[in-house]
């Protein structure tokens, strides 16, 4: 199948991005990820998109992101925390190669704080992370083929264990 060399998911603040570009440079690739590709072709940030129009619009636009960036992409490719959260994306993604990064509720609380770019973590961000995770655990682990630790972990260390597993 074509399409990415690998394609990574997992809560947002674990990784993905520093990840991805260090794994696409170690493979001589190209990285890309679904939030750019969105707020690029919205002219808007994610903050104000769920704002605007709310997070049912934007799920919307993230998964014709997604279905968009797996048919023409052949580099990595990060998704959204959320992106699992669509049944069509998780069935696209079946038969490809998913590096899920997870991280504890602790490292996450730890990672990204209060964060306004980030709608999700608005109030009370141990909370919202520990219902997060909940919800999304095993969205991630249904669609990965491989999980990745990050828990104290340096980017390049994960980068060498997906290196490792693909
Ligand atoms: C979200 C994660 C974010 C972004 C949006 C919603 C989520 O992406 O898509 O704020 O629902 O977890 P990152 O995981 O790249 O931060």
């Amino acid at each position: 199948m074509s399409g990415p060399v690998i394609v990574l998911v997992g809560p947002m603040g674990v990784g993905k991005s520093t990840v991805g570009q260090l794994l696409a440079e170690r493979l001589g690739t190209g990285y890309r990820d679904t939030d750019d590709d969105i707020v690029a072709a919205q002219g808007r940030t994610i903050a104000e998109i769920f704002l605007d129009e709310g997070e049912p619009a934007f799920r919307a636009l993230e998964k014709d992101a997604v279905r968009d960036a797996l048919a023409a992409h052949t580099g990595v490719l990060a998704l959204g925390g959320g992106a699992v959260l669509d049944p069509d994306t998780r069935a696209l993604l079946k038969d490809r190669s998913v590096a899920y990064l997870s991280m504890d509720v602790e490292e996450a609380v730890k990672r990204t704080g209060l964060n306004a770019a980030r709608p999700l973590l608005a109030v009370n961000p141990r909370k919202q992370w520990r219902e997060l995770m909940d919800a999304r655990r095993h969205l991630y682990e249904e669609v990965a083929t491989v999980v990745v630790a990050t828990d104290g972990r340096t980017p390049e260390d994960v980068t060498r264990a997906v290196l490792d597993a693909l």
